[in-house]
Formats: structure tokens, sequence, C-alpha cells
């Protein structure tokens, strides 16, 4: 009932009275301040739940991963904190952080996951002991049964500095592991689709982001000329982040950019059949390889798999649209000569396809559909 006092009053007593309101308030302000700025920087980040929060939480959500989860986040919450409170004292936690990718800005720092990678865990023992390697680089192949042999020498090739990974066409998996590096690769099997539908749905750059290097290659390819990690080499050496190994000349059409040339390590530029190439910096005489045995460097699959168009089957035309990715493209995309392969042409299922479908619509077919702009639909 302190109205009526008050306005009782006389103005003197009342400005008195203003004064002293005034005051308590400046410093009730000031007070909750300081202690607003000493109080999360010293202890939030040392909080500890209260056991009965714990278990509570346990209770509702089947505990341990949630339990798990929230130290994680606290403990990372807590470190955060301490590396920044050394340059910037009166930061407050953000419980909204707008770097976090889209859908989970409301995660604290610290808790978001944003990559993975491929490799195998065990179901026991503690995490930080399930790896005893961590391959740099990652392989796969799409592939049907009947080319064990010619996987099984292509594997051959590759260190184990590789995560090997098999796209099964033909719904066969189990067979594989009559051999011994079976044991250790990522097998998925989808049937009756081809490598670049594969590599959409389960090589996401997030995925497969820990490699360095990534080989998307076809089954028949013959690799006796070939080994990985010589070739990881001078894939660095030369800067390259798009390449295929030189492709040993055979009958079939072929473009003198992938032809393997044997005075050399590796080749940026060619020269094609006269009238091909209107700017010898473009496809198909620079900035260019084919799609059967494309390596890519990390930064480079990133912006690729985004050029992947869900309906993309064969990659036609996606050879010619490389380039778009790197810069400057003829720089950054070449053949490596000195590690060359052999294109088998056996027929499997895609080159089955391929050949059904030149024989539809005619030999130019890939040059056709490139300059109808079908940089991302097969013909
Ligand atoms: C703290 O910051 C330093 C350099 O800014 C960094 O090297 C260190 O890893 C950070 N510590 C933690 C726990 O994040
Ligand atoms: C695997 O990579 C490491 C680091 O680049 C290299 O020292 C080692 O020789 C590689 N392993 C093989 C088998 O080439």
């Amino acid at each position: 009932m302190a109205k009526p006092g008050i306005l009782g009053r006389s103005s003197a007593q009342r400005s008195n009275e203003g004064m002293r309101i005034i005051f308590s308030a400046v410093i009730g302000v000031m007070l909750g301040y300081l202690f607003g700025i000493s109080f999360p920087t010293v202890n939030i980040t040392k909080l500890h739940f209260p056991s009965s929060i714990i278990s509570y939480i346990e209770d509702r959500n089947s505990g341990i991963t949630t339990q798990t989860l929230l130290n994680h986040a606290w403990t990372s919450a807590a470190t955060h904190k301490k590396n920044n409170s050394a340059s910037n004292s009166d930061e407050i936690p953000k419980i909204y952080v707008p770097t976090n990718p889209k859908g989970a800005e409301r995660l604290p720092p610290g808790i978001v996951v944003s990559e993975t990678d491929l490799y195998l865990r065990r179901l026991w023992g503690e995490p930080s002991e399930d790896l005893t390697t961590k391959p740099r680089y990652l392989v796969t192949f799409t592939v049907g049964y009947s080319q064990k042999a010619n996987i099984d020498a292509a594997v051959k090739k590759f260190s184990d500095n590789f995560t090997i990974m098999l796209f099964h066409y033909d719904g066969r998996t189990t067979e594989w592991d009559e051999f011994e590096w079976s044991k250790r690769a990522v097998h998925v099997s989808v049937t009756k689709q081809t490598k670049w539908w594969y590599a959409k749905r389960f090589l996401h750059p997030d995925i497969v982001a820990r490699y360095d290097y990534i080989f998307i290659w076809d089954e028949d390819l013959g690799v006796e000329h070939f080994n990985a990690e010589a070739y990881i080499k001078l894939v660095r050496k030369h800067g390259l982040e798009i390449s295929q190994p030189g492709l040993e000349p055979d009958k079939g059409l072929t473009w003198q950019m992938t032809k393997r040339r044997g005075d050399q390590e590796v080749h940026k530029v060619t020269e094609e059949r006269p009238g091909w190439c209107s700017d010898p910096h473009l496809p198909p005489c620079a900035a260019f390889v084919e799609i059967m045995a494309t390596v890519f460097s990390r930064d480079a699959w990133r912006c690729v798999w985004h050029m992947i168009q869900n309906d993309l089957v064969h990659g036609w035309g996606l050879d010619f649209a490389l380039r778009k990715c790197v810069e400057p493209a003829h720089e950054k995309i070449g053949v490596v000569d000195s590690q060359w392969i052999v294109h088998q042409v056996i027929p499997s299922l895609v080159t089955r396809a391929r050949q059904r479908m030149e024989k539809h619509h005619g030999k130019g077919l890939e040059h056709a559909v490139v300059k109808n702009g079908g940089c991302s639909k097969q013909g």
C-alpha cells in the first residue's frame, strides 16, 4: 500500500523519494549486469546435471545415447567457451548457430558432426580404438559377379590406403567373400543401376569427406600397368583435381585427349581432328576426361556430385561438363600417362546398354548429346 503514502507527501519529499528509487534501480541493474557477465564464464560450462535430470532423460529416451550426446555437447561447449573466454569474455553460448548445416541450427556448437566416412567400426570396446587404419582414398567399382576376376586384379592395385566400395548391380554380394579383401570392403547392392545412380545416392560429399581422392571406376578396365599409389603421387604433383589414367588406344571410339602418351607423366591438352575444338582450352581438346575411370579430388567431387542429375543413367555429357567444377579447368583436369589402363570392352550391363543405345542413335551420340546442351541428361 505504498501508493497512497507517496501521493500524500509534499513535492520535495516526492523528488527525494524519486531520486532514491532511481539510485536503487541503477545499483540493481549494475549488480545484475556484474552477476550476468561473471556467471556464464565461470560457471555454466562447469555445470553438472543433477543426477536426477540425467536419469530422467535416460528413462525417457532409452538412455545411453542421449546421455553421451548431452555430455559431449556440454564438454564441447565447455572447451569452446574456455577458448573463447581468453579473447572475448562476455560471449554467451549460442543456442541458434547459423553456421550449422540447414536444419540443425538449434544444436549447440560442438554437437554437430556434418561429415563422416566409410570406416568399419567394431561393436564393442573403446570407439577411439576401433580404427587401426584410416584410409585416405576411396575407390568404387560398379560390378557384376561375372567380372570377379577382373575386379580382384584391379583391387590388388590399390593399397591399404584405400577404402574399397563395390556397387553390385546383379544382387550378388556374398559370393565375393571368397576374396580376402571383400570382408573389409563396403558392399552396396541395388539391382540394375549404373554407376552414376549409385554415386549420386551413396557418395554424398559429406559421406566421403574423409577421402582426399575418390576413384569412380567401371568394372571392365585392365590395370596391369597401373598402380594407385604412384597415380596419386602424380596427381598431387601436377595439381590434377579431375583425372583419369591414360587409355591404351583400342578399336573403339576414343578421344585423343584420353589416349595414353608414351613420353610423359601427364598431359592436359591435346589436338583433335580438325574442326572439333573451337577453343584449345575447351573439350575435347582440354579440360576433359572420360567417365569410365575418373578420379576426383575431394573438392572437385563436392561440386560434381551436385551436377549429377537424379535421372542421369549412363553419364553421357557429364564428361564435357566436368570442367564447370574446377578453375582453370585446362590446368586442373588431365590424363596420367605413366599409369595407364586398358579399356577391355567386356560386355557388361553398362556396355551392353551403351551398345544398344549406340546402335539405336548412331555413333556420334556422345558428341551430339553435349552439343544439344545435354550436359546433364542421358541421350
Ligand atoms: C583452442 O584454440 C586453439 C587455437 O585457437 C586451438 O588450436 C585448440 O584446438 C582449441 N582448443 C579446443 C579444445 O578447441
Ligand atoms: C599409405 O600412405 C602413406 C602416407 O601417404 C604412405 O607413407 C604409405 O607408403 C602408403 N602405403 C602404401 C602401401 O603405399
